[in-house]
């Protein structure tokens, strides 16, 4: 993976998640979001933020439309109503994937009505039959889950029916309990944060601390380029302990 050339290896994505599952049995996860300066996503209040600048929006249509599945928490779902769509550039929408364990998604979502993708709805196992009815009715696929910890969709459990779907990389967007989730179990093999030269004090990207025993997650090699008014960063993530 060259990371210091970004086109090049979104180019490449399809190939390289080939190559990783056959190694890893799992899809490679790109983790992907807009930050100002102070690392908010969001304002205090989870209201959604406009924070990327538009050149910085079409290149995050490019990861998505390289992605063979993007994923969101549901309460990114609930607030911001995201189509999860290429609509800024020529290519393919990946498949959209909601972590919901309770299924709380609201029937009117506009990922359900989405005509070229039914939409993947992650839930935990013991969910009301006459729910999963009523979504799927909707027109959404409901994938049912072992449970972690906090009873909400355990992530190897998630990705290893992702791979039983042929899905071979994802790009997770947000927010930021599920960005910290994978983060937390170490399922994350790229960042790539764009950067907006704001300062927002609102909701930060980590919701609770990732990291123990001395250890930190850096980017390593990080790269970085200008773009619009924007920064992108990115590189591989790694664990190191201080
Ligand atoms: N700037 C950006 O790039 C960006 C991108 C996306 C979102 N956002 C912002 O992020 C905010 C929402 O973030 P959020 O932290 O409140 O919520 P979130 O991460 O969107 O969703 C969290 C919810 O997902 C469900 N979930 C299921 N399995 C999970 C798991 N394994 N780990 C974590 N969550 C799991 C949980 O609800 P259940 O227990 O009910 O399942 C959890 O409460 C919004 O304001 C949105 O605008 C910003």
């Amino acid at each position: 993976m060259d990371d210091r050339h970004q086109e090049v290896w979104l180019d490449q994505l399809p190939s390289l998640s080939r190559e990783f599952f056959e190694r890893h049995h799992r899809p490679l996860v790109i983790v992907s979001y807009a930050q100002s300066l102070d690392g908010s996503i969001a304002t205090r209040n989870r209201e959604p933020l406009r924070l990327s600048c538009n050149q910085a929006m079409v290149l995050t249509h490019r990861i998505r439309a390289a992605s063979d599945a993007i994923v969101i928490g549901i309460n990114t779902l609930v607030v911001d109503n995201p189509q999860l769509t290429v609509r800024l550039i020529e290519g393919t929408n990946p498949q959209p994937i909601v972590l919901d364990s309770k299924l709380r998604i609201p029937l009117r979502a506009r990922l359900l009505e989405r005509t070229d993708h039914r939409c993947w709805v992650a839930c935990v196992d013991r969910s009301d039959p006459e729910r999963i009815r009523v979504v799927e009715s909707r027109g959404a696929e409901v994938i049912r889950c072992n449970g972690d910890l906090l009873g909400r969709v355990a992530l190897p459990h998630l990705l290893h029916q992702l791979g039983e779907r042929g899905i071979r990389s994802i790009m997770v967007e947000g927010g930021s309990q599920v960005i910290t989730s994978f983060f937390e179990a170490r399922l994350v093999d790229q960042v790539i944060i764009t950067i907006a030269p704001r300062l927002v004090g609102g909701l930060t990207v980590l919701s609770r601390h990732v990291v123990g025993d001395g250890s930190q997650l850096h980017l390593n090699p990080a790269s970085y380029q200008s773009c619009g008014s924007d920064v992108i960063l990115w590189g591989r993530p790694q664990w190191q302990t201080q």
